[in-house]
C-alpha cells in the first residue's frame, strides 16, 4: 500500500479526473507562472545501486543550503540541482555537489524524519528567478496547519519508469487536513505530529505524484510565503487524487536545520 523508497520513480505533479493514462499522460496540470515558485530545485540524484537516476523536488533555503526529503538522498553518489527555471530542460544554474546530509533518525521503512540538506558549492545569486523561501517560524509551533491552504510545486510525468521528466514546473492548489485522513492510508507509524496530510483543495484531485518528493509546501500566511512541509510519501495507489500525500513537518526540525546549516530560526 506505501512505496518507501518514493524518489526513484519519477515524479509526476499531476491533476487529473481519472486514472493516468498508461502512457502518462498529465491531465488538466496546473502549468506554473514564471517566478510562482523561485525557491523550488529539481534534483537529479545519482545514486550507487540504482543505474537510473533518481528525480526529487527540492526549496532554496539560503544561498548555499537545499532542503529536501532523506528518501531522495538515500545512497546518492552526487546530486545535481537545476534551479531559476520553470522549464526542466533550460535551468538559469546548475550545480553539482557530494555535500548532503540526511535527518540521522531517518527511518526508510516508515518514512519518518524523512528530511535532508544538500549543501552546494557556490553561492546561489538571488533573482526572481531563484530565491529562498523562509522556513515556517517559532511562533507557528503549536500549529497543525489543518484547513490551511498550500501549494506544492514539481517537474514530472506520471510514469514508474525512469524515462521523462515533465518539461514545465506544475504545481498542485491543496488543503491541509488531519493526520487523521492519512492514517485511513498509510501505516500508522509513518503518519504522527511530525507530518502533514493534504488532499486537493475544495476536494479537487490535484495531488503530487511520484518523484515530487522532497519538494517544498508552501502556504502563504500574514501575507508571506512559508514553507511548511516537504513531499515525504505518496500513496502507491496512484496520483488521481484519491489519496492524500504524506508530507514532512519543517516546524520540528528547526532546531536541526540551524545546527546544519547555520540558518537563524525565523519567530
Ligand atoms: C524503523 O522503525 C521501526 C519501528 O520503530 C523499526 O522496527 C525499524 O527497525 C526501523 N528501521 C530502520 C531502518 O531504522
Ligand atoms: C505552544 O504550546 C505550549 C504548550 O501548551 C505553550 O507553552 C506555548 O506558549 C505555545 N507556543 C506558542 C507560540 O503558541
Ligand atoms: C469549491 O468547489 C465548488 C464546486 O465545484 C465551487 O462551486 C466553489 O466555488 C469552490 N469554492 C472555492 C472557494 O473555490
Amino acid at each position: 500500500m506505501y512505496l518507501p523508497y518514493l524518489g526513484i520513480f519519477i515524479v509526476g505533479l499531476m491533476v487529473t479526473q481519472t486514472a493516468a493514462a498508461p502512457e502518462g499522460r498529465i491531465v488538466n496540470g496546473n502549468v506554473a507562472a514564471n517566478y510562482q515558485f523561485p525557491w523550488h530545485v529539481s534534483l537529479t540524484i545519482t545514486v550507487s545501486d540504482a543505474a537510473s537516476p533518481r528525480y526529487c523536488g527540492a526549496s532554496i533555503i539560503s544561498s548555499r543550503y537545499l532542503l529536501t526529503a532523506a528518501s531522495c538522498l538515500k545512497n546518492a553518489q552526487s546530486v545535481r540541482a537545476d534551479m531559476g527555471s520553470t522549464l526542466f530542460s533550460n535551468p538559469k544554474q546548475t550545480q553539482y555537489t557530494v555535500h548532503y546530509a540526511v535527518h540521522p533518525q531517518f527511518n526508510s521503512t516508515y518514512n519518518t524524519n524523512n528530511i535532508g540538506i544538500v549543501r552546494l558549492n557556490d553561492e546561489i545569486y538571488y533573482s526572481n528567478e531563484k530565491r529562498a523561501i523562509l522556513l515556517v517560524g517559532r511562533s507557528k509551533v503549536n500549529s497543525t496547519f489543518v484547513d490551511t491552504a498550500a501549494y506544492i510545486s514539481g517537474f514530472g510525468v506520471y510514469q514508474k519508469e525512469m524515462v521523462y521528466m515533465s518539461e514545465n514546473l506544475r504545481y498542485a492548489y491543496t488543503t491541509v487536513v488531519t493526520n487523521t485522513r492519512c492514517e485511513l492510508f498509510y501505516p500508522p507509524l509513518s503518519v504522527s505530529s511530525e507530518t502533514l496530510c493534504t488532499t486537493g483543495y475544495n476536494h479537487s484531485l490535484q495531488t503530487g505524484c511520484y518523484g515530487d518528493t522532497g519538494g517544498a509546501l508552501v502556504a502563504h500566511i500574514d501575507g508571506t510565503w512559508y514553507q511548511i512541509g516537504l513531499l515525504s510519501s505518496i500513496h502507491n495507489g496512484g496520483c488521481s487524487g484519491t489519496y492524500p500525500n504524506l508530507y514532512t513537518k519543517i516546524m520540528p526540525y528547526l532546531q536541526w536545520i540551524n545546527q546544519m546549516t547555520g540558518l537563524a530560526i525565523n519567530p
